[in-house]
């Protein structure tokens, strides 16, 4: 049977942030990564890292106010879904806009909007150890997100 899911273990944000900076390599326009885990658990800062790989400056912050944030400057546009707000509310956010569009779409809390979620996309999974201590889930549900799980992989164990 293949195996669908690898999980990595880092210690402190930094560490979260190489991974996002990891994945970045291996975008591509279209693709779809959903970020699951509790409030704290290092969503946010692991996309900050893939913005980095990606050569964007801005600094990216939560866009829990906005529900979505769009970054131009990098080698791919990345859009930044926060989900937690909306609450099952099924409000037109321009998902699919930016899903069709030319860029990454990376989505906090996915369970509140999940009908809006396409079939193919990476999941990731936080899961607090202790105060600095994170595990990474990685799995995929497609053939594009195969692509991306198994770049990262590959890039993490060269
Ligand atoms: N290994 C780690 N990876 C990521 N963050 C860590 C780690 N260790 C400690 N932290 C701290 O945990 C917090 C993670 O915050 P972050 O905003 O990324 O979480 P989040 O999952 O996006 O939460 P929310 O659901 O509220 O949006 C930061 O304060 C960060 O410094
Ligand atoms: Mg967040």
């Amino acid at each position: 049977m293949e195996i669908k899911e690898f999980c990595i273990v880092v210690h402190g944000k930094e560490e979260t942030q190489k991974i996002g900076e990891m994945l970045a390599h291996g975008l591509k326009p279209g693709d779809v990564i959903t970020l699951e885990g509790d409030l704290g658990a290092g969503k946010t800062t692991f996309v900050s890292g893939v913005a980095k790989g990606l050569g964007i400056k801005e600094n990216v912050l939560s866009p829990t106010f906005n529900i979505m944030k769009c970054y131009f400057e990098g080698k791919l546009t990345l859009y930044h879904i926060d989900a937690y707000r909306l609450e099952d509310q099924m409000i037109d956010i321009g998902l699919d806009e930016a899903i069709e569009g030319d860029g990454a779409t990376f989505i906090e809390w996915p369970k509140f909007i999940a009908p809006l979620i396409p079939q193919d996309h990476l999941s990731i999974s936080f899961h607090i150890e202790s105060p600095d201590k994170r595990t990474l889930s990685f799995s995929y549900a497609g053939k594009k997100s195969y692509e991306l799980w198994k770049k990262l992989k590959e890039k993490y164990y060269a």
